[in-house]
């Protein structure tokens, strides 16, 4: 199913918004006292905030994704598993947007600042499957 109506897309941008100024302000890092302070965990930390409107982070996040496709965002676990994926091409897809006129629906960029993105790439690499 496509956009769910106009209250639903508006929801993605409202939760897009909500979660960068979580993310960028004063509070976040109070907030992350308390969380593993890894790269990985810290990269975590910024996914529930600014990508759970649009994919699944990890399987037990406060709330299911309220966009699915299409494109139907892959979860981070089908991302991280990905033969291809390697810490470059992930940070090439994030820190570009996807969509454009005639695909309006595709990714857009998140607009992370750098350590924010090194540290969603290595939590999303965490989560490839060891052989
Ligand atoms: C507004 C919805 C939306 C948000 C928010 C969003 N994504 Fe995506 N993402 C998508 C969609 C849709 C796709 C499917 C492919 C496309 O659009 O190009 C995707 C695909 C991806 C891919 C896969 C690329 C591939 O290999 O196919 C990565 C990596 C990714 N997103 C990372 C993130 C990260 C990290 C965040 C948070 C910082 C995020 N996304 C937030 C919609 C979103």
């Amino acid at each position: 199913m496509a956009l769910r109506g106009p209250t639903n897309s508006s929801n993605v941008s409202a939760a897009l918004i909500l979660g960068l100024a979580t993310v960028g302000g004063p509070a976040a890092g109070q907030a992350q006292q308390h969380d593993d302070r890894s790269a990985a965990g810290l990269g975590r930390a910024v996914a529930l905030n600014v990508c759970t409107s649009c994919h699944v982070v990890t399987p037990d996040q406060e709330f299911p994704p309220i966009f699915d496709g299409p494109p139907k965002p892959p979860t981070f676990s089908e991302i991280a598993n990905r033969p291809a994926v390697t810490d470059e091409s992930l940070r090439r897809f994030i820190t570009t947007t996807h969509s454009s006129v005639t695909m309006p629906v595709r990714m857009p960029n998140p607009e992370l600042m750098d350590d924010q993105v090194r540290n969603v790439v290595s939590y999303i690499l965490s989560l490839k499957k060891k052989p």
